[in-house]
């Protein structure tokens, strides 16, 4: 078996390849032509052999170059291809919200997986796009990478910015065996909201260790709020950890300047990447992308 990088995952796929018990590794050979069109080439025949392929999508060349990536295994005689996308673009989108819209979150997975024999995922957006793959499609989550980070650290309190992040940390608290809050949020814009607190707090706050757990940080402005609420009720530390870092523009200059610890998992690259998804992706493809 062997696991091929695609440029916006090669040390996540390293890090699977090992997982995988030292699985050969490569990473693809890519650049433009003049004209300005993609061109990659992987390392030659895999004739009969199983292929993962690790490629977040956060960008439009990051999807164009898994496509053909996946298409080079194909050529290359591969017997099997397992695609992981650790990060899955376009997924905002899971629903026509107004008339003329597509489905971009299904558009993408469909032109994923065309070529795959099954596609393993991350924290999807919505658990709806799950459903949208026709193929075999599974979807590991951050929160065993993150905990694995936490259980080393001073936890008192666990942190959602916001109810539709509540599983994901009562799923947390329960791996901690700490207490959890989740704020309400309103959204102002793009870029600001407001979070207030429940009525009913498990704890005083006052000089305890803070995680604000997420599944992605964009902008920044939902971790950026949550800290300055909670420094408000004079907590001791506040660290903010998610699944996905985007960190768009200076995202995470501003979490850092309210925060004392900024972590994510690996599924993008960026400065707070300490957690790694490898063992998770790895699992899933041992125990559920038959056979390996
Ligand atoms: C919202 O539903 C998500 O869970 C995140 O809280 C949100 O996408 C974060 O975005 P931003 O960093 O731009 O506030």
């Amino acid at each position: 078996m062997h696991v091929i990088g695609g440029p916006a995952s090669t040390a996540l796929a390293e890090r699977v390849s090992r997982e995988l018990g030292n699985a050969p590794f490569g990473i693809p050979f890519v650049k433009r032509f003049p004209d300005g069109e993609l061109y990659v080439r992987i390392g030659g025949r895999l004739e009969g052999e199983d292929v993962v392929l690790v490629q977040s999508t956060r960008t439009d060349e990051d999807l164009l170059q898994l496509l053909l990536l996946e298409d080079a295994v194909r050529e290359a005689g591969a017997r099997r291809l397992y695609v992981v996308v650790p990060y899955l673009g376009y997924a905002r989108q899971d629903r026509s919200f107004f008339p003329g819209e597509p489905v971009s979150a299904r558009s993408l997975v469909h032109h994923i997986e065309s070529d795959a024999d099954a596609v393993v995922t991350v924290d999807l957006h919505s658990t709806t796009t799950l459903a949208e793959f026709r193929k075999p499609a599974f979807e590991a989550t951050g929160i065993p990478a993150i905990a694995r980070l936490l259980r080393e650290r001073p936890v008192d309190l666990l942190v959602s910015p916001d109810k539709g992040g509540m599983e994901r940390v009562k799923r947390m608290s329960a791996i901690l065996d700490r207490p959890w809050i989740a704020f309400d949020k309103k959204r102002i814009d793009s870029e600001h909201v407001e979070l207030s607190f429940p009525s009913e707090i498990p704890i005083a706050l006052e000089g305890k260790h803070i995680v604000i757990l997420d599944d992605v940080i964009t902008t920044g402005g939902t971790i950026v709020e949550a800290a300055k609420q909670l420094h408000r009720r004079n907590v001791g530390a506040v660290v903010a950890a998610c699944t996905h870092g985007l960190f768009l523009k200076d995202a995470f200059e501003r979490i850092k300047a309210v925060t004392d610890e900024v972590y994510s998992t690996d599924t993008l690259m960026n400065p707070a990447e300490k957690a790694s998804v490898a063992p998770d992706i790895a699992q899933i493809l041992r125990r559920d992308c038959v056979p390996l």
